[in-house]
């Protein structure tokens, strides 16, 4: 299955359905350059690379591998001057193309070490874990963390194509598999009912991966978000309803240490509480917060805060958040399934309330 996303300029496919295997033969459609760079991390590198390299061989390409430490660490300005020795030792030269094979860490640095080196190096994405096939692999957004919070630094560079092989997330961690799923349950709150029935209906085959039915969910979830940043590639507005539970979630990331509730959790329980809200504003009924509960509880997804959890220190921190302006916390908001509002500024009280109300 062969999904564009209409970007200025530069336009680009995204592919579902084949394997990594036959990346290497597809990427001869884009460019003349032999030498190619395959960016991958740890874990993903014992599994994979020897696979996409055989095949890179195969069709005539020289390929150089650069591994990462697995894991959000090295999602850093650090990691990214590694990567630019590594392509200027290797004879990188501007149309040299980079590859990112992995989560969303590998291609959030990788795409940006490829989008600032030598101002632009073609990037291609070959992305292995759920968040990353249905969510940061299109869109553009390339980045990396400082010490004082997460993706402060990064660029907005659309890969050339990106191509989804769904069979590789059968090896994905169960912890990991989940965090994808609350961008997934994300991304049917914000499409519609539609969207939502689908979920619910296919749960079960979602849960088991099963390959059929993950390749047409990839594929919605992929027309969704490209959807969006077609009409808002530089996140100007629209582009904003994406971080709807993003704001608490990145808070209990950071809050709970990266690791223990992971982004997609914080997620999860973001969107609880932007419910949450919205009812005690009266911009939705209460139904909507048992209904997000319900969806999310199916895909064995957390509701509530983990125990324990200090509700003014997260509130601290959601002010650390650069999505939010300083004078008032701001949220992203859904008033119904498929209709979001975004921006929606909301008092320290009132965002103290709900997070009680979702306290265990
Ligand atoms: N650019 C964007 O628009 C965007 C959107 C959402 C998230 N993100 C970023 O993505 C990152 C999170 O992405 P992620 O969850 O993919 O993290 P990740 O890249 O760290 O991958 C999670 C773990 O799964 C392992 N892994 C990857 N593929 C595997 C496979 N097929 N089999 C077995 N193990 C595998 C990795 O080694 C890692 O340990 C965050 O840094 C977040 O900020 C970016
Ligand atoms: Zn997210």
């Amino acid at each position: 299955m062969l999904i564009d996303v209409n970007v200025q300029a530069d336009s680009y496919r995204v592919r579902i359905g084949e394997g990594i295997e036959s990346f290497p033969a597809r990427l001869g459609e884009y460019t003349q350059h032999k030498k190619i760079i395959i960016v991958t991390d740890s874990n993903v590198a014992s599994l994979y690379a020897s696979r996409l390299s055989a095949a890179a061989v195969k069709e005539g390409f020289e390929f150089n591998l650069f591994e990462i430490p697995a894991g959000e660490e090295s999602k850093t300005l650090d990691w990214t001057g590694k990567i630019y020795s590594f392509l200027l030792k290797n004879g990188a030269e501007r149309g040299t193309p980079v590859i990112a094979l992995g989560g969303g860490v590998t291609g959030d640095l990788a795409g940006f070490a490829a989008s600032t080196f030598m101002r632009g190096l073609p990037f291609f994405n070959v992305p292995t874990t759920l968040i990353a096939q249905s969510d940061s692999a299109v869109g553009g957004k390339t980045g990396v963390n400082l010490k004082e919070g997460k993706n402060l630094v990064g660029t907005f560079f659309q890969p050339r194509y990106v191509h989804i092989d769904v069979d590789v997330l059968k090896t994905l961690p169960e912890k990991e598999f989940k965090s994808g799923l609350a961008e997934v349950v994300k991304h049917a709150v914000i499409a519609g009912q539609g969207f939502v029935d689908f979920i619910t209906e296919n749960a079960p085959g979602i849960m088991n991966k099963d390959p059929e039915i993950m390749e047409i969910a990839v594929c919605e979830f992929v027309k969704i978000k490209g959807g969006v940043v077609e009409k808002d590639e530089k996140e100007s507005g629209l582009r904003k309803v994406l971080n709807l539970g993003h704001t608490l979630g990145h808070a209990l990331e950071a809050e709970t240490g990266y690791g223990k509730m992971n982004h997609g959790e914080g997620v999860a329980v973001g969107m609880v509480l932007a419910a949450q809200i919205s009812a005690h504003m009266g911009l939705s009924g209460k139904g909507l917060a048992d209904s997000i509960r319900q969806l999310l509880s199916l895909f064995g997804l957390p509701v509530n805060l983990p125990a324990g959890a200090d509700i003014s220190k997260l509130v601290e921190r959601m002010y650390f958040d650069k999505k939010v302006s300083k004078r008032k916390l701001e949220f992203v908001i859904p008033e119904e399934i498929g209709k979001i509002k975004i921006g929606v500024p909301v008092e320290d009280s009132l965002v103290e309330k709900a997070l009680n109300e979702i306290s265990l």
